[in-house]
């Protein structure tokens, strides 16, 4: 079982929207998958509910009880858990940090996105991991995402190769419990989390 740990400090980077979309691919490609719901807001576990399909599994829990979880998810047979965390939650970062065999931090290509990225590098350090910076709503047009790749230098830490841009998809498919895979499969937001998806299955080992 692989376990990947999306985690920010700050709110409303698109945390919970990476998590769904990672989880969707992993379970349309056949996976055992779950996702891991860690935030008390439950926005992966009210996106599950409006879910028809059954896979991938949202499990809500506090951060105590995560260890718990990934033993049961192990137990049933969970290829991949996706581990979603709470904006402003040193205990749900870090519990999601420890577990993780992959941790992915998204960023907007903002100043004040780059500049709050620290504090969520600093606790990954603080367990003696590494994460890898995921460029998350990157406009499509201009330059904008090539800066923010040039900033995220400065932190020594590496960079996804692939970019996640600023899309409807990403937004419209989950209000019907999809992920853009699904409401719009043949559409560039889907390419994105495809593409996205097979890195991250190279890194984990997948
Ligand atoms: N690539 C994208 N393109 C367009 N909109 C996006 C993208 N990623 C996220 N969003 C939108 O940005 C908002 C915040 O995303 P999301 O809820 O996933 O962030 P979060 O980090 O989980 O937030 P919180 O810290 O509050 O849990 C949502 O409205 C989401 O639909
Ligand atoms: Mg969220």
């Amino acid at each position: 079982m692989k376990t990947v740990a999306i985690v920010a400090e700050k709110g409303g980077v698109g945390k919970t929207s990476l998590s769904i979309h990672l989880g969707v691919a992993a379970a349309i490609k056949g996976k055992e998958t779950v996702l891991v719901d860690l935030d008390p807001q439950a926005s992966a576990s009210k996106w599950g509910d409006s879910r028809e399909a059954e896979s991938p599994v949202v499990i809500s829990c506090q951060a105590s009880r995560l260890e718990k979880v990934l033993e049961t998810a192990r137990d049933g047979g969970a290829q991949l858990v996706v581990i979603d965390t709470a904006p402003h939650s040193e205990s749900s970062a870090l519990a999601a940090i420890r577990a993780a065999d992959l941790i992915l931090i998204p960023c907007q290509p903002s100043i004040l996105d780059l500049r709050a990225i620290a504090n969520t590098i600093d606790l990954v350090k603080l367990a003696k991991k590494t994460a890898t910076v995921v460029l998350n709503c990157v406009p499509t047009r201009g330059s904008l995402g090539d800066e923010a790749a040039d900033a995220i230098k400065e932190y020594n830490i590496p960079i996804a190769p692939v970019r996640i841009c600023e899309r409807t998809a990403f937004v419209r498919s989950l209000a019907g419990g999809l992920a853009a895979q699904e409401y719009e499969p043949k559409g560039k937001a889907a390419d994105e989390i495809w593409e996205f998806y097979k890195w991250l299955c190279k890194q984990v080992k997948l």
